[in-house]
Formats: C-alpha cells, sequence, structure tokens
C-alpha cells in the first residue's frame, strides 16, 4: 500500500514549517494507527509517503481485505483529525498485489529491508493515480476480494512503466459481507456434496431441541473444509420449517471489540436494520418485553452495544466496569432465552476462534443454559479454538474431515464440466479433498492457468497458516523441501536443533493440522496433509535457500542414512537435481531405475530413465555424457517396450535415437541389438530381425559371455520358428538350457528361458504333441512363479491360454486370458492388455457366448494395432475370421482374412488361413475348384511346416466339405492318413472333431451295406 498527502509542496509553501511539522507528525500517526489496526506494516516513512506492507512479516489469510478497510480507514481518519482537518489536507492510497522478495540490501553502514519485484512500484504508480481522498486498487488485489467491498470500476489504465494497462477500482466502502463464505454465495455455489452424516447428526439434534431440549453443537476443521458451508446447508433444510435463524461470527480484526458478534445477533433479532435509532429503540423495548424483561434494567446496558444513543428518559448507568458486565451478561442470556420461547431458534456463531472475549463470556452462559431450552446454539471454529466450557452430554462436536475421491471429483467436474482425466486426477490429488482447495484449483485450471501451480486465491490463506508456527515455521520449511513425507531422524539433522526446540516446532506442526504423524520420535515420520501447504512452505523460500537445503538433503543422505540412499536412489536424485547437482543426479535416477527394473516396476523405470534422461542435456558435453545418455536411452527403450509393445513408436525413435549415438561412440553392444531385434520382429520385419539375430549371435559367440549366448540363442529360436523353420528353432531354444543360469537375467526386463518354453510349448502344440505342450505349459507357469516378475507371468498366461485355445479348452483359455487382462492393466503393459482381450474373446466365442467373445476379440485386435505389433497378426486375424464365420458375418471374414494373409512373412499360421478361406469360399458359393484350392494349398503348406495339428484341423474342415458335396470317397481320403498317424497323437479337441467326422462318414458310406 502506497499513501500519500495531495499536493504537499504546495502545502510546504502555504504552512509555516513549524506547523507543517505537526500536521505530517499527525498524519503519519493516523496512518500509523491504521496500517497497524489491520494487521499491517508501516515499512517506510518517506516525508508525506507512506508504504505498508500487508502479508509481511505476518500473513493473515486475508490481507488483501486488511490492507483496503485500511486504506479506508486512513482517509476517513485523515477527514476527521482535528489538526489534519484544520489544514484541509487529503490523502490518496494506491494498493496491489503480488510476490515481493524483501530482503536486506544498501550501502553496509546503512543496511535495511528492501522490497524487490514490480509490485511496490505498480502500487506507487496507482497511488499517483487516484483522486484525493480515495483509494485505488488493481484488480490484482480486487479479485482476491470478491463481494466484500462495493467498488466504482475505474476502467483500464496505462500506468508509466507497466507494460499492460491496468483494471483499477475506486474502493467505496465494506460491503458489509462477513465472510470468505457470504461473499461466495452471491456468485453461486458449487452444488453441495457429501457430508451425510454430519447433517443427519445436525438434523437430530434440530428434533431434539423442537421438544425442549436445548443442544449445542461445535463444527470444526480446518480453513476452507467447509465448516460455514455444513451451516448453510442446514439452514436450506430448514427453510420450510418455522423457526427463528440468528447468525453472526467472529471477524478477524473485530477480536477486540466487545460483543461485536453479538450486536449482529441482536441486531437481527430486532429486524430494523436501516431505519432510525427511534424505531430501533422502540423495537428494542417491545422485544424485551416480550422476553420477560423490564426496559428500565436493560436499555442502558445494551444500547450502547447496538451503537444507539440512550435517551435521557434513561439514567446513565453508574456502577463498576465488571458489575456492569456481569449484569450485560444475565440481561443478554435472558433476552436471547426469552425471545426462543416463542419460537425454536437457531443461532449460529461462526469462527469461534476470532470473537471477542466479551461474545465468548456470554456463549459459557449459554452453553449451559440452553439445555431447557428451544435453541439450537451451532457454533464453528477451526482447529486451534479450544472451547472454554467443559462438555455436557447437551453438547456435540464434530471434526470435517477432507472429502473423498468420489465427492472431489464431484466437485471438479460441477465447476469445470469435463477435463482430461489426467488433469482431473491432478486436481484431486493436489487439492486432498478440502473444498476449497478444489474450488480455487479447479478456477485456476479452468481459466486455463498450470494445474501445479499454487492458485494466488489461497496463496495468502496458506502463507497465514505457515506464519502462525512462528518458530516452526522455518522447520517446516525445512520438511517441505525433504518431501511430502518425512522422517524424524531426517529433520532433527537437518535442523540441528535441541530435541526440545524441535520437538515443540512439530507440535505447533501437528496441533495446526499441517501434518500427520506416524509413530514416535526418533522413529517417527510425518507427512504434509495438503500438497498445496507443502508447495506454499517450499515456495516461500528463496531459491539460494533452496539450493542449499537440498544440497545438504543430499549429502546428509547418502553419508548418514545409506540404507535410505540405497533404498531409494530416486530420493536421492531428486535432491541432486533440485540442488542443481546434474551429474550426481543423472547417476542417482539411472540407479533408481535399475532398481526399479529389478522389482518390476516398469512404469517408475522408465520414468527415472526419463528424468536422468531430461537433466543429461545440463552437463557439459563429453563423451562420458554421450555414453551415459547412450545407455540410459537403451534401459529406457527396453523398459518402453514392456509397457508400449515392441515396435510402438515412441520405442523405434528411442532406438534410432541410440543408434545414432551407437554410431558417433563406435559401438554396437548387445543390448541395443536385442532391443532392435526385437523392435524389428514386433513389427513383423523377420528379414531386419534376422539380421541383428545374426549380429548379435556373432557378438556374443565372440564375447564368451554366457549370459549373452543364451539370449542369442533364445533370439535365433525365436527368429526361425517366426521364419518357418519349426526345427531349427526348436534346436535352438533346447540349446540355450546349456548357456542359461537364472541369476544372469535377474536385472533384464524377462528371463530368456520363460520365453524359450512358451515357444516350444506353441510348437509342440502346432505339431500335434499335446501332451508335451501341456508339460512345458506347466514348466512355464512354475519357472514364472519361482522368478516372480510380472513381466514373465504375463508371458505365461499368454502362452498358456493360447495353448488351451488351440486345444480347445476354452474354460481354461477364458480363464488365462482374463488373468491376463487383469495383470497387464494393473502394471500397464498395453500389449498384454489386448493379448488377454484376444485370448478371452476367442474362447468366449468357442464355448458359445459368440457375441460376448465377438466384441472381445474385436476390442483385443483393436488395442493390438495401437501397439503396433503386426508379428503373428495372422493368428490373431484367422481367430476373428473364425469367429465371424460362426457368426455368418462373412464380409467381415473375408476382411480378416485379406489381412491375415498379407500381414507378414510367417507361413506357420498360414495353413490355418487357407482352411478357413476354403470355408469361406464355400459358403459364398465360390466354385468347387476354389474352395478346394484354399484347402489342397493349406494341407500342402501345414506338411511341408510339419505341423501336424495344423494338417489335421485343415484336413478336417475339407473332408467336411468334400462329404458335403457327396464325395465321400475323396473324403474319406483326405481324413484316413490323418487318422492312421492321431491313433499316437494326442488327446485334443481337434483330434476329436476329426476322429468323429471320419465315424460319421464311414457309418453313412458303411451304413448302405447292411
Ligand atoms: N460439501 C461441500 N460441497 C460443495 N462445496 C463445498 C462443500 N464444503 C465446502 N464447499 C465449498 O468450499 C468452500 C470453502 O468452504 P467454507 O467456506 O464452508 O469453509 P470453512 O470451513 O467455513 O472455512 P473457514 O475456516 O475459512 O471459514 C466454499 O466455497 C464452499 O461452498
Ligand atoms: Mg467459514
Amino acid at each position: 500500500m502506497f499513501c500519500d498527502v495531495v499536493g504537499s509542496t504546495e502545502l510546504s509553501g502555504r504552512i509555516d514549517p513549524e506547523d507543517l511539522r505537526e500536521i505530517l507528525d499527525a498524519y503519519q500517526e493516523a496512518v500509523g494507527t491504521a496500517v497497524a489496526a489491520f494487521g499491517g506494516h508501516v515499512a517506510k516513512y518517506l516525508g508525506d509517503g507512506v508504504v505498508a506492507y500487508f502479508g509481511y512479516p505476518t500473513a493473515y489469510g486475508d490481507d488483501p481485505e486488511r490492507a483496503m478497510r485500511a486504506g479506508l480507514a486512513i482517509v476517513d481518519e485523515i477527514g476527521r483529525e482535528p489538526t489534519l482537518h484544520k489544514a484541509d489536507i487529503a490523502v490518496r492510497v494506491g494498493i496491489h498485489t503480488g510476490l515481493t522478495l524483501l530482503a536486506t540490501g544498501g550501502a553496509s553502514d546503512r543496511r535495511e529491508l528492501l522490497a524487490f519485484g514490480e509490485t511496490l512500484n505498480v502500487a506507487a504508480r496507482i497511488q499517483s493515480f487516484a483522486e484525493p481522498g480515495t483509494v485505488v486498487v488493481s484488480h490484482a488485489t480486487y479479485g482476491l476480494v470478491p463481494g466484500l467491498f462495493v467498488v466504482t470500476e475505474l476502467g483500464a489504465h496505462s500506468l508509466k512503466g507497466v507494460a499492460e494497462p491496468l483494471p483499477l477500482y475506486r474502493v467505496q466502502a465494506a460491503s458489509g459481507v462477513r465472510s470468505r463464505f457470504h461473499a461466495a454465495q452471491t456468485r453461486g455455489l458449487t452444488p453441495f456434496v457429501g457430508r451425510e452424516n454430519e447433517m443427519a447428526l445436525l438434523r437430530s439434534c434440530w428434533e431434539r431441541v423442537c421438544e425442549g431440549e436445548g443442544q449445542v453443537v461445535l463444527i470444526g476443521g480446518e480453513p476452507g473444509i467447509g465448516k460455514s458451508r455444513l451451516v448453510n446447508r442446514f439452514k436450506e433444510e430448514l427453510a420450510g420449517e418455522p423457526h427463528l435463524w440468528l447468525e453472526s461470527g467472529g471477524l478477524p480484526f473485530r477480536e477486540s471489540t466487545p460483543f461485536h458478534a453479538v450486536a449482529v445477533l441482536l441486531g437481527q433479532v430486532l429486524g430494523t436494520a436501516g431505519t432510525s435509532a427511534d424505531v430501533q429503540l422502540e423495537q428494542l423495548e417491545r422485544s424485551l418485553v416480550a422476553a420477560g424483561l423490564v426496559p428500565a434494567d436493560v436499555v442502558p446496558l445494551i444500547a450502547p452495544l447496538l451503537e444507539l444513543p440512550l435517551p435521557p428518559r434513561y439514567p446513565v448507568v453508574e456502577i463498576p466496569p465488571e458489575t456492569q458486565r456481569r449484569r450485560t451478561l444475565a440481561m443478554l442470556t435472558a433476552w436471547l432465552l426469552g425471545t426462543a420461547r416463542h419460537h425454536p431458534t437457531v443461532a449460529v456463531l461462526e469462527d469461534l476462534h476470532w470473537v471477542d472475549p466479551s461474545t465468548l463470556a456470554l456463549q459459557e452462559i449459554l452453553v449451559e443454559q440452553v439445555a431447557t431450552e428451544r435453541v439450537l446454539l451451532v457454533y464453528t471454529a477451526r482447529p486451534e479454538f479450544r472451547p472454554p466450557w467443559p462438555l455436557r452430554s447437551h453438547h456435540a462436536q464434530v471434526m470435517l474431515n477432507r472429502l473423498g475421491h468420489r465427492h472431489t471429483r464431484q466437485m471438479i467436474s460441477a465447476i469445470a464440466g469435463t477435463l482430461p482425466d489426467d488433469v482431473m486426477a491432478t486436481v484431486a490429488k493436489r487439492t486432498d479433498g478440502v473444498p476449497l482447495f478444489v474450488e480455487e484449483l479447479t478456477r485456476l485450471v479452468v481459466d486455463g492457468g498450470p494445474v501445479r501451480d499454487v492458485p494466488t486465491t489461497l496463496q495468502d490463506s496458506l502463507m497465514a497458516r505457515l506464519d502462525r508456527l512462528g518458530p516452526a515455521k522455518d522447520v517446516i520449511q525445512v520438511g517441505a523441501v525433504i518431501g511430502r513425507e518425512f522422517t524424524y531422524a531426517l529433520l532433527r539433522t537437518m535442523c540441528g536443533l535441541p530435541e526440545r526446540e524441535l520437538g515443540a516446532a512439530i507440535a505447533r506442526m501437528t496441533d495446526e493440522e499441517l501434518v500427520y504423524v506416524r509413530g514416535i520420535p526418533p522413529d517417527a515420520t510425518y507427512q504434509f496433509k495438503h500438497a498445496l501447504v507443502q508447495d506454499a512452505a517450499y515456495e516461500s523460500l528463496l531459491r539460494s535457500r533452496r539450493h542449499e537445503l537440498h544440497r545438504k538433503i543430499a549429502a546428509v543422505l547418502s553419508e548418514r542414512f545409506p540404507d535410505v540412499a540405497e533404498a531409494q536412489p530416486e530420493l536421492l536424485a531428486h535432491h541432486y537435481a533440485a540442488a542443481g547437482d546434474f551429474a550426481a543426479g543423472v547417476e542417482a535416477w539411472q540407479r533408481a531405475g535399475e532398481r526399479a527394473i529389478g522389482r518390476s516396476a516398469v512404469p517408475e523405470a522408465i520414468e527415472h530413465f526419463g528424468r536422468a534422461l531430461d537433466l543429461i542435456d545440463r552437463l557439459p558435453d563429453t563423451a562420458e555424457r554421450m555414453q551415459r545418455e547412450f545407455t540410459l536411452t537403451i534401459l529406457r527403450a527396453h523398459g518402453l517396450q514392456s509397457i508400449d509393445g515392441y515396435a510402438s513408436p515412441d520405442v523405434l525413435r528411442a532406438y534410432e535415437r541410440a543408434q545414432v549415438l551407437g554410431r558417433a561412440l563406435g559401438v554396437m553392444p548387445m543390448p541395443l541389438l536385442i532391443g532392435l531385434w526385437e523392435a524389428f520382429m514386433g513389427r513383423g520385419d523377420i528379414r531386419t530381425g534376422a539380421h541383428y539375430a545374426r549380429q548379435l549371435f556373432a557378438t556374443a559367440e565372440a564375447s564368451g559371455d554366457r549370459a549373452w549366448r543364451c539370449w542369442a540363442r533364445t533370439v535365433q529360436g525365436i527368429t526361425s520358428f517366426h521364419a518357418g523353420d519349426l526345427t531349427g528353432a526348436c534346436e535352438s531354444l533346447v540349446a540355450i538350457a546349456e548357456f542359461y543360469d537364472p541369476s544372469d537375467h535377474l536385472r533384464s526386463r524377462s528371463d530368456p528361458m520363460i520365453m524359450a518354453l512358451c515357444y516350444r510349448l506353441l510348437m509342440a502344440a502346432l505339431h500335434g504333441s499335446a501332451d508335451e505342450a501341456r508339460a512345458l505349459a506347466r514348466e512355464v507357469r512354475a519357472h514364472a512363479e519361482r522368478l516372480g516378475r510380472t513381466f514373465d507371468r504375463a508371458w505365461s498366461l499368454f502362452y498358456n491360454g493360447l495353448l488351451h485355445s488351440l486345444l480347445g479348452e476354452s474354460e481354461a483359455a477364458v480363464e488365462d486370458g482374463r488373468r491376463l487382462r487383469e495383470l497387464a492393466s494393473a502394471e500397464g503393459f498395453a500389449l498384454f492388455v489386448a493379448f488377454g482381450h484376444i485370448v478371452e474373446g476367442r474362447a468366449h466365442a468357442t464355448a458359445g457366448a459368440l457375441d460376448e467373445g465377438t466384441e472381445q476379440l474385436e476390442r483385443g485386435i483393436e488395442l493390438l494395432d495401437q501397439t503396433g505389433q503386426r508379428i503373428s497378426l495372422a493368428l490373431y486375424r484367422s481367430f476373428l475370421a473364425a469367429t465371424y464365420l460362426e457368426g455368418d458375418r462373412l464380409d467381415g471374414a473375408a476382411d480378416a482374412l485379406e489381412i491375415a494373409r498379407g500381414a507378414t512373412d510367417e507361413p506357420i499360421y498360414q495353413p490355418d488361413v487357407l482352411r478357413l478361406q476354403g470355408r469361406l469360399l464355400s459358403r459364398r458359393g465360390a466354385p468347387a475348384e476354389a474352395v478346394e484350392a484354399a484347402f489342397r494349398e493349406g494341407l500342402g503348406l501345414a506338411r511341408r511346416l510339419d505341423a501336424f495339428a495344423c494338417e489335421m484341423r485343415v484336413a478336417t474342415d475339407y473332408a467336411r466339405w468334400l462329404h458335403a458335396c457327396d464325395r465321400t470317397r475323396e473324403a474319406l481320403a483326405v481324413l484316413k492318413p490323418i487318422a492312421a498317424v492321431s491313433t499316437a497323437a494326442d488327446d485334443t479337441g481337434d483330434l476329436r472333431s476329426a476322429m468323429a467326422l471320419l465315424a460319421e462318414i464311414q457309418g453313412q458310406a458303411v451304413a448302405p451295406a447292411f
């Protein structure tokens, strides 16, 4: 706030210097008093100018309001003070709000507190703009006190040295609205949510009151938690019932006006606001008589409270002040209770923490005496308030808790309409269920503000909560730098305070409801209740001080808490980075990522590697840095493959970057080769995949490293499989056993033996060796359990599910598909979510739930397409085609088969594709040659691939079609060789249907002979 005397130069010419000094003294005195009365701080007297701060050194949470009230008081006082009035001087006041850095500065012999930042300049400019005798504020200030003042809009004005024109307002008067909540009501309240229990309590108390049993309810809770709103809601509920509703409350700058809050209540009882003193007095007398009192005894005591002049017919009371006070209390009690006898009454007194001692003394009497009256006393108070009266059976206390997740989201949606999921989640998380925070942050976001900021509308009240801590503020600031959660041990080391002082500081923090406590010192842990409080505490520190604290925390952690540093390298990384030690930060993030991989926490690992990569640009450009970036890029790409799938665009981009770095460094390490192999195979580019597989093999052999030789064989085997060489594939995959030691692979994303077993079981199934496939499936399950990694489990579930599907065991396939889906969703493995849907969907369809199955299968395929994965696409599309055929959706089946045929160069799934093609053609009435050609080609291919199970399926469908065409002899010719082989084959659904068909054909063929 800037305040200045108008035309002081002219004044000094007009007035004798000695008189002038007297006038200026009186002026400074008046300004100083008004500023102090509203909790401001006079920073400087510059002759006739005064600079005052509100919110510093102590924030009260309503500092803009205080500044404006002080401004009005100054103008008022200058007009009234006799010396100033006589000199006919006028002042103007300018107020602006913003972030200001206050720090000591100036020449060494004249160090003083200086303000930095433009806020002060703007305030000065506004002041010189103001008309004499007025208070003018900027939009930044006015916007923080909506509804609390009557103002005149002055429009936007360009001020010297300020870039943008500023909207300005002339403040006329306080509007008389009691609080933020009541002001907010005028702009519309967010629809009410939750608080069912509290409402029920209020209702049941009210029922008792109506039966003549007075009740007292004290609603407690931190600022903005919804105390006033709860009362307001209750008022709305009572609207239809006859009752008298009185309400008033304490005000922050009226703590020392005796009976202020009661006077407001009395005014409401009289209902004569705005009428003349005579009318009010008459009404007072009537009301007293109605309450059974004698006006002559009471009026002299009460009239002054209501600021009514005492008419001469009443004697002036001349009794000692203490006696007078006691009698006033007694009379007020009698009057209020007497009035309540005519109607059941609710008397609300809000914000007890601010009421004056006299009002509180009256409450001490009332809470006892209402017990037998039809009065419900409702109080609200912040947590620091402790009722001075003993708890009675007709008293109840409710502490309001934060809103639950559902209600918070309801509030956000009510204000913002629809928000993107992640924004909604962040708002919910950062506001922690405090309705005020929810409203303010949501509005900030709706207005396009960043969700990470502390809304300016909350800054002041958050600072006020911190300032109330006194010396404990320093401690909580250190806590805020440590994090949302901090331990006693670390805090103690950081603060270096004696145990007692630290204990006292912590007690203040918990009393103010700023932190939660778990455990008992020295093993205690503290957590900030609200993210926004932590942010405010953090941001109230200078950047230099934050850096210093972060650096110290990192040092303390690594020196004195090695177990924490070891277990949570991400914590260390965060502090290093925030302290500006980027090299240490990068290293710690990398360690954090590697640890996360070891715990199967892949998304975290990706995040950690990403953080390291974000920081790496801040390091000097050296070969070492490039090496580090190279390693991190590969690690991150590997992680991404688990989550997004092997072939997602992000993955490819990451590997491209790695290749560039690798070329510059002249290296092609095996992790990169394997990553590239996975990415290309995943996309279905088997040729390029095979190229990397060969390179990996050569490099691994040359290195002689056991783990890599094992991987090289796994990779080789899988490549051979997809290229259609089942025998070669099997050999390689069996051969890995010689090089396999599970402990070599604990830190990698997945285990080579798991992958080898999965492929082997699939091959056994295709080959027709169902029992062997089942045995391998058991083995992979057991091994995945042993290893305990979720990614391995996902592989195992997928292949178990596929196997059940191929063997026609729908129930088990549904179960595996479902479990896979759940596991993969929980872990965020996009590819396996798709696989889960596919397996489960196909199984549902074969089990007869065709619609459900089709829908799920389609969903799975859609998800799969999103991951960019194309390898084995023919298998999944043939599932889809088969399902469409079963549902008579021939066009869909045709499309699916078309894609399946052109998908990749993998031959292994084509026999089934051709078989389905044959069936589709016959259903569509295509010429017999075309149908037959498809079946024949499928049969030939299956034989060449030595995939007996496929051959059997093709043969069965082919024979069924021949039989239907009355070509029974040919049908038998197709089926019989199968049957001959299958006497030795394992029991499967395919085999059973082949044999059933054979029996059917033979039965008919033979029948005529009987
Ligand atoms: N249950 C609720 N449903 C919807 N909005 C709510 C709810 N509770 C509170 N709010 C909103 O949150 C804001 C803060 O609530 P309120 O003013 O009642 O808090 P308070 O506890 O009285 O705070 P203070 O201690 O500062 O007076 C208000 O705008 C109010 O409308
Ligand atoms: Mg309130």
